[in-house]
Formats: C-alpha cells, sequence, structure tokens
C-alpha cells in the first residue's frame, strides 16, 4: 500500500444506526453532502458524484423496489480489468456431486492456523439454483483468523445473510460499518462493496448467499401488527466515508467464481446517501418468539425472521428461521421438534447451546442438512426424554439458538461436504435406537392370522374427531382396528403389555383408542370454562 490519506474508521461502540426495516433512509456524513429535492443535481455538494445503486428491476412494485442514491469521492466505475482469481473451497457449482437422499451433518470447522481473512475462509457446503438465474442459494461456513486488509469485496450474484457463531466482525461497507456479535446477523445487499474486519482473534460462522428476491419480512396474518422480527429492531448504519488511496484489490464473486480487479482507492468513499436498498443488521434475541400456549406444536414457519418469495405465491424460494430461547406449556404434547417429513430442505446451524431435538452431536458452528422428503426428528434420547415428561408444568427452553436456511428446491451437497473429515459418517445412527413402542390390544396380538371384523369406516373430513362422534362410534369413531401381526412381533419385549423403560406410559395404554379424542375434548372444555370465567371478569 502507498499513500493514504486521512482513514477515518469509527472507534470500537462508535458505530450509529437508523431503525428500521427497508425505510428510506438519508443520512450523510458531511452536512450538505446530500442533494435536497432531486437525485442528481449537476453539480453535487463537496464535488461528489450521484450514481445509482439497485436492488431490484427499475419497474419493480413500490413496495418491493429498492435502490439508494449515493454520492461518493469517486464513481464505482473506476477501477482496472479484471482477472479471476482461485475460488477456493468457494463454489456455486450445485451439480458436480450427484445428490441423495442421506441425511447428513458436519462438524465444526477448526480455526485456520494459517493467515486467513473472511473472503479466504469460504467453503460451500451445498446450495441450489444459479447465480446466473438469479434463483436459489449458496450455503458456506467461514473461518478467519484476519482482517481484509488490502482488498474490497463485492457480491453479484447474490445477496448476503452473514450468521456470526464465534467472534465478532465488523463490516465496512460503501453505505457505512456495521459491528455484529454472535446471536446478531447481518444483511449486505448484492454487489455492495464491503471489507471484514475481525473484532476478535478468529471468527467463524455462516453465510447464505441469496440469488433471488432480497429477503424482507414475512406477513404475519392472524399474529396481528406485532411479533415475530419486529422492522424497527433491524439497523442500518449511518453514512461513513474513508478517503484512502494505495494499491488495492477489488474482489468480485460474479458468475460464480471469484475475479479480482486493482483498484487505486479505497471504495468506502460514499460520503452521503439516500434510499432503501442498505445494509442491516439484526439482534436474533430480539425476536418475539410466539408459539403454543395450549397443546400440540405449531409449525415452524412461527419461527421465521426473513424470507425471500419465489415467483409462486405462498411459497418462499429461502426462508431464514431461528430457534430460540422459549417456554414451552404445551400439556399432553411431544414438546421437541416433532418427526416430519419435509416438501422443503432444511440445512441447521447452531449459533449457542444445545438444540432440543438433539442433546449430542449437533454443536455450535457444525451444521446439518435433510434435503427434501428425507424423514428426521429427534433423537432416541430426546424423544424418550420428552416421552415421559411431566407437561403439567412449563419448562424453560434456555440457553440455545439453532436457525435454519429452508429452502424450496433440493439443496445440493458440493463435493467438499461430502468429502471433508467434518462430515459426521455415522449420523444415522442418532435414530436407530428408536425401538418399537406399539402395543396392541391382546385380542388383536393373540389373533395375528385372522383377518379383522370389518370394521366402520372411519370418518375422514376436516374434522375427523367431531364427524366420528356424530357417526356414533363410541370410540369416537377411531375403533381399535390393528392390522394382521406376526407372533413375533407381538411376542417382543416392547410390545408386551407391561410397560418398560423408554414405552409408552401405562396410562396412555390403557386409553390408546380414544386418547386423542379425549384429550382433544378436555382441552376444549378447558377452554370455554376460561371463556366464561373471562367474559363474568369483563
Ligand atoms: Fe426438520
Amino acid at each position: 500500500m502507498s499513500a493514504e490519506r486521512a482513514a477515518e474508521v469509527p472507534a470500537a461502540g462508535a458505530l450509529r444506526y437508523q431503525s428500521g426495516f427497508g425505510n428510506h433512509f438519508a443520512t450523510e456524513a458531511l452536512p450538505g453532502a446530500l442533494p435536497e429535492g432531486r437525485n442528481s443535481p449537476q453539480r453535487p455538494a463537496y464535488g461528489l458524484y450521484a450514481e445509482q445503486f439497485t436492488g431490484t428491476a427499475f419497474t419493480a412494485p413500490r413496495h418491493a423496489n429498492r435502490r439508494s442514491w449515493l454520492y461518493r469521492i469517486r464513481p464505482a466505475a473506476v477501477y482496472g480489468a479484471f482477472r479471476r482469481l482461485a475460488d477456493g473451497r468457494l463454489t456455486s457449482d450445485f451439480r458436480e456431486v450427484e445428490p441423495a437422499p442421506t441425511r447428513l451433518r458436519w462438524g465444526a470447522p477448526p480455526l485456520p492456523r494459517e493467515p486467513t481473512d473472511f473472503l479466504a475462509g469460504l467453503a460451500t457446503l451445498g446450495g441450489n439454483g444459479s447465480p446466473d438465474a438469479h434463483s436459489g442459494c449458496g450455503i458456506h461456513l467461514y473461518v478467519a483468523n484476519r482482517s481484509m486488509q488490502a482488498r474490497f469485496f463485492y457480491d453479484a450474484d447474490a445477496e448476503l445473510l452473514i450468521v456470526p457463531q464465534l467472534g465478532g466482525l465488523r463490516l465496512a461497507t460503501e453505505l457505512g460499518c456495521l459491528e455484529v456479535q454472535p446471536l446478531q446477523i447481518a444483511v449486505i445487499p448484492r454487489g455492495l462493496r464491503f471489507r471484514v474486519e475481525l473484532l476478535d482473534s478468529a471468527a467463524r460462522g455462516y453465510v447464505c448467499e441469496n440469488f433471488g428476491a432480497p429477503l424482507r419480512l414475512p406477513d404475519l396474518g392472524p399474529i396481528g401488527a406485532n411479533g415475530l422480527a419486529n422492522p424497527r429492531d433491524f439497523e442500518t448504519p449511518v453514512a461513513w466515508y474513508e478517503d484512502r488511496e494505495g494499491d488495492f484489490e477489488l474482489v468480485a464473486k460474479f458468475g460464480g467464481h471469484l475475479w479480482a480487479a486493482p483498484l487505486g482507492h479505497s471504495p468506502l468513499d460514499v460520503v452521503a446517501w439516500h434510499g432503501n436498498h442498505a445494509p442491516y443488521r439484526y439482534d436474533l434475541r430480539r425476536f418475539n418468539t410466539i408459539g403454543s400456549v395450549s397443546y400440540d406444536h405449531p409449525d415452524p414457519s412461527i419461527y421465521l425472521v426473513l424470507q425471500s418469495l419465489s415467483d409462486t405465491p405462498g411459497v418462499s424460494a429461502l426462508d431464514f428461521v431461528i430457534f430460540p430461547p422459549r417456554w414451552l406449556v404445551m400439556q399432553d404434547t411431544f414438546r421437541p421438534p416433532w418427526f416430519h417429513r419435509n416438501v422443503a430442505s432444511e440445512f441447521m446451524g447452531l449459533i449457542e447451546g444445545i438444540y432440543d431435538a438433539k442433546a449430542e452431536g449437533f454443536v455450535p458452528g457444525g451444521a446439518s442438512l435433510h434435503n427434501c422428503m428425507s424423514g428426521h426428528g429427534p433423537d432416541a434420547a430426546t424423544w424418550d426424554k420428552a416421552t415421559h415428561a411431566d407437561t403439567s408444568k412449563p419448562t424453560a427452553l434456555g440457553d440455545t439458538m439453532a436457525f435454519m436456511f429452508e429452502t424450496r428446491s433440493v439443496i445440493r451437497p458440493t463435493r467438499y461436504a461430502l468429502e471433508t473429515p467434518l462430515l459426521q459418517t455415522d449420523y444415522a445412527e442418532v435414530w436407530q435406537g428408536l425401538r418399537r413402542h406399539f402395543a396392541p390390544p391382546p385380542a388383536a396380538a393373540s389373533e395375528p392370522s385372522a383377518p379383522s371384523e370389518p370394521s366402520a369406516p372411519l370418518a375422514q373430513s376436516g374434522h375427523s374427531e367431531r364427524s366420528a362422534q356424530s357417526a356414533g362410534s363410541p370410540s369416537g369413531g377411531r375403533a381399535a382396528t390393528a392390522p394382521p401381526r406376526a407372533q413375533s412381533e407381538s411376542s417382543t419385549p416392547a410390545a408386551s403389555a407391561s410397560p418398560s423403560r423408554g414405552s409408552v406410559p401405562p396410562a396412555s395404554s390403557s386409553r390408546r383408542t380414544s386418547a386423542p379424542f379425549c384429550v382433544s375434548e378436555r382441552i376444549r372444555a378447558r377452554f370455554e370454562t376460561c371463556a366464561l370465567k373471562v367474559e363474568r371478569f369483563f
């Protein structure tokens, strides 16, 4: 680096932010730098250049349109010729390995020993779609032990969602500086130039490249006007600039590859800007978590922080979901995340603590991938504990912050993801301890070869419990018609009528055929009682 002029980096803790998600901000680092009443005056103040920076098509609907106007020392057009850089472990080629339905899990990557900045420390685990098509995403881990020094980066392929897991980051961008610590996230718009500085000796975390539509806050529907991630908790930096000249490098990710161009000045020279296309940060601890206060476990869409919409109404291309500390109060309910197979594909990471579906193996800094229709859920130990828990008492679920990048398309692992020693090749073992606990009535068990008597057809409707009741079935329509079973199965200890450790509690077994109906009715009756009390109160 040669001559430098007036590097003005704000001191730690001195950064200021503007509140709100997607607001039309106006900010200037020098008084009067921001033109009034127009975007492109003939002669901007202080000899600055005016430049527009767009994040959506010019003609995008107003509610979705994103752009900012920048007033800078030099236009962004001033740089030399690009040359290809080695991509390292960074890739957008999601066709290099044939995807399998195998459930995958990785340990946390070790911190580097060699000097490694944020850009050099990126490693791609998987993704889908294509940067060229502006559709899909890339999922990466990062490790670093030093700040980016004489180089700046922008990603023309994607908006960047950065999820720190270890160590704080200062993101010095064209539109200002923002700092993020673990439990905070940052979003860098597509194309924005920035430098990553480490606030600690080392850093580790996750990055999601969102090739598609910019992330936005989800609609809340019946939740109302408040809840989940509240707009006012998103923070965008104020204008800040550095007037530096030297031998720098501008690194671009374009078309799935890295490119570098020489640059004789810092591109972080925007003295003032206005608009709604800007970086922001969010503290995950401010998420207003919503859950069931009666029974059952709601779908994880209640944990949705940000989403990138697809072309299909109601279907996200990418969801960013978190599983924060919360109270579990659902009665007579299996409280951990249930067993499931999803049409969506799920990449999960853990920022701190323990995830409530798996107490071991899923470590902070690690990751897991459950692709479309791959069955998964709690491990055996978690199932056993939750099945025997006293659900008449609330449980405080603390010391945890897991997250998920959930996508519409299959997440295709990279070759690196399948060959790295971080891959836990025995992951599927976590479910092998889930033994059978099926205990049919003794009559059904004693006549394994005899066909069952035809039973009354079960009512099948959106309100099956009430419909079944009206159909006159004494057990609410859920007749105890066990399918024919082999004798060897019925003789296993788990199928015995006498309960053992890990089996279904006796109380549930004894009312097996009618329990779902009775539970619902009991809760319904409680609601009605409560409603009456509320009416009387008012
Ligand atoms: Fe899942």
